[in-house]
């Protein structure tokens, strides 16, 4: 057999393993796929009616994180949907918009080392959602625990004393206050202790890797991008998501009556529900 003959054959092999890989790993992805929630499949088809009715009880939101890549998509998605008749941004910083949909807007930038002296910040809220959060890379470990644990605790004990019954937090796929991983205990403590604060209403979001552009360069979480957005493709919605359906299924969930006061919803959960409006 001629050299270019053998090149054709042995490449075509190659491409052979590579689609059966990619088929396997998939189907094994997809058999580790999370339960379908079964309360939003009933709530799908209510769903206009009760985000009309929510809308016509006037109430009000804070966002914490909304400079970041979640915060953002959710604060366009609130805006949207306008179910709320006023948004309070709680922030480290001042964000610029413009425009008229932005006149139900109110900025508040606190010192988050002393959230006790901005107690005012977050009083008079219905709800509030939270995606603030920092990596180990950026912050170190002391860092880390701060924002995502502490910062986040605080805000939630200072915005159920200003009368907030409704608490919404972006955690993590695996979150886990055991793991001997610093990441997973961490985001599964202050899912712990939040829990402990007794909210009328609390919906813990467990998304995968996220699917977005970030600005930020993060080359880890760039290579799992690359590699989760190829399977993402084949269907499998329990290790990743894109940013919106993260988004969009805090914004539907928060109209949604569970039967549960807590709820934790998985990857494919949020998946379902980020599919819904
Ligand atoms: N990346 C993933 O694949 C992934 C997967 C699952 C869960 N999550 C979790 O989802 C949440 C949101 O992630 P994301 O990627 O959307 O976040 P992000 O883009 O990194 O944004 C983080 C937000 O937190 C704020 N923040 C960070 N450090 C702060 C500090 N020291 N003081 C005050 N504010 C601070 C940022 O404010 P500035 O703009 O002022 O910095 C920003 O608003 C995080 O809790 C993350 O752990 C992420």
């Amino acid at each position: 057999m001629s050299l270019t003959k053998r090149l054709g054959v042995t490449l075509g092999k190659a491409t052979s393993l590579l689609a059966f890989s990619i088929a396997t790993i998939a189907v094994v992805f997809k058999g580790l796929d999370d339960p379908e929630p079964v309360h939003v499949a009933r709530m799908t088809s209510d769903m206009k009616r009760l985000e009309e009715n929510f809308r016509q009880q006037n109430k009000s939101c804070f966002v914490l994180g909304a400079s970041g890549e979640t915060g953002k998509m959710l604060l366009q998605e609130l805006q949207l949907r306008n179910i709320f008749s006023k948004i309070t941004l709680i922030g480290r910083r001042q964000l610029n918009f413009e425009g008229k949909e932005f006149d139900n807007l109110v900025q508040k930038v606190v010192d988050f080392e002393k959230l006790d002296d901005y107690a005012e910040a977050f009083q008079g809220h219905d709800v509030g959602y939270c995606c603030l959060g920092t990596t180990k890379a950026k912050a170190g470990t002391q860092g880390f625990i701060r924002v995502d644990h502490d910062y986040v605790l605080k805000s939630a004990e200072l915005a159920k004393a200003g009368g907030c019954t409704q608490f919404h937090l972006e955690s993590s796929r695996g979150a886990d206050k055991g793991s001997s991983f610093l990441y997973l205990k961490v985001k599964g403590q202050v899912e712990a202790d939040i829990n402990a604060l007794d909210f009328d209403r609390y919906a813990i979001y467990r998304p995968g890797v996220l699917l977005v552009d970030r600005q930020e360069s993060r080359p880890a979480e760039w290579l799992a991008r690359q590699f989760f957005t190829a399977f993402s493709a084949i269907g499998s919605t329990s290790m990743s998501i894109p940013i919106e359906m993260v988004a969009k299924a805090m914004v539907s969930n928060t109209v949604l009556q569970p039967e549960n006061k807590v709820e934790i919803l998985e990857n494919k959960a949020i998946s379902t529900l980020g599919k819904l409006l």
